[in-house]
């Protein structure tokens, strides 16, 4: 045989020769080089340098080699061992920082972005005070009725004892609408939530006990008046319900508003047609320069009209006023405003002044109840 061909069969196919080792090296470091992900780079290191790896399968064959081969072929091996060991290694570090590089890119936050604006808007005073009533008067047992704002003559005046032509009409200055209602007469804005005291008595039979919050209109408008303002009218009927009952809801009432315990109040003896004996109803207040304090010095302030609902008004709802009493009350809600949350001017209620909201408005989680001391 001739010798080239020895040398080749001596070789072949399990032992590799020194430009095989090379060409593995090669490719080694050619598959490195390519590889695109970490997980790629991990599956090569397997191959290549993992128990059944090419380098190692061939490592192991060493046992079987003449010393000669050992030494350089063994060499070769390990030192290509080596060299995939680090071409490894630097492509990981590569593939890492560049990995880093494109999460960096990815997440990143421009703060020089505008920050989300604070909600400009806040619950009005109007609407607060007429939550904290409504949870005042709920927590002494009334439930909440309610009317529509375009009402008729009937309730706004006939059943509330203001038959046409009474005088009294003329102390409300009334919005008249165009057009009338069924029966031919007029509609108007309601000048009071009055009406409702009307609708809840011919809905619902007695005993009751109902407030009614709501907007309330009448043609007048100077430095303590608006055309549009805000009533909670009150109706308690029972059987003998007397007018000590109205005095003490009423100073309850007003003593959970204010958080502060016997108020000062005054019932000046007064006239309204719907209610007999009638009353309307003082706070006892400091009027500052410009801060109004409640329940200290001797200044009064107008907050309520009261009285017992009148026999009329009761049998104009089918009540027997022999068997059926009760009270009503009718208060001023911009009023109770004005005092609790120290608001001087009454007409900047209505100014749509988006600063006048931010400073006396309030937060939607601001949640209303009675004010303990
Ligand atoms: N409706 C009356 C007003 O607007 C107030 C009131 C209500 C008086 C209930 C007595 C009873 O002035």
């Amino acid at each position: 045989m001739p010798p080239f061909l020895m040398t080749n069969l001596y070789f072949c196919p399990i032992q590799p020769r020194m430009d095989e080792v090379d060409a593995l090296q090669a490719e080694a470091q050619n598959a490195i080089n390519n590889a695109d992900s970490l997980k790629s780079l991990d599956d090569l290191r397997v191959a290549y340098l993992g128990k059944k790896g090419k380098i190692t399968e061939q490592l192991k064959t060493m046992g079987q080699r003449s010393p000669e081969e050992r030494k350089t072929l063994g060499a070769a091996l390990n030192k290509t061992k080596q060299a995939i060991t680090a071409a490894i290694e630097t492509k990981q570090q590569a593939l890492e920082l560049e990995e880093t590089n494109a999460r960096l890119a990815d997440e990143t936050i421009d703060i020089s972005l505008p920050v989300r604006q604070e909600p400009r808007g806040a619950i009005h005073p109007i609407t607060q005070v007429i939550d904290e009533i409504t949870a005042i008067f709920a927590d002494f047992g009334f439930t909440v009725a309610e009317g529509p704002e375009i009402e008729d003559d009937f309730h706004n005046f006939t059943a509330l004892n203001i038959p046409p032509e009474h005088p009294a009409r003329q102390m409300h200055d009334t919005f008249y609408m165009q057009g009338t209602d069924e029966k031919g007469d007029p509609l108007v804005l309601r000048t009071h939530t009055s009406p409702v005291q009307i609708r809840s008595m011919l809905k619902d039979k007695p005993p009751l006990r109902v407030i009614a919050p709501g907007a309330t209109y009448r043609c007048d408008s100077d430095m303590t008046h608006t055309p549009m303002f805000h009533q909670v009218e009150g109706l308690v009927i029972g059987k003998d319900i007397h007018m000590g009952h109205l005095k003490g809801v009423l100073q309850d009432f007003v003593d959970a508003f204010f958080g502060k315990s016997g108020i000062p109040m005054r019932f000046r003896p007064s006239f309204f047609p719907f209610t007999e004996p009638s009353a309307e109803v003082d706070i006892g207040c400091q009027k500052g320069k410009d801060a109004l304090v409640i329940g200290e010095g001797d200044d009064w302030l107008e907050v309520l009209g009261c009285g017992m609902v009148h026999p009329n008004v009761l049998r104009n709802c089918d009540l027997d006023p022999d068997e059926w009493q009760g009270f009503a009350f009718g208060m001023g809600v911009e009023r109770l405003a004005m005092l609790k949350y120290n608001i001087p001017d009454l007409r900047t209620f209505f100014e749509s002044d988006i600063r006048w909201l931010q400073h006396y408005g309030f937060s939607a989680l601001n949640i209303p109840g009675a004010v303990t001391e």
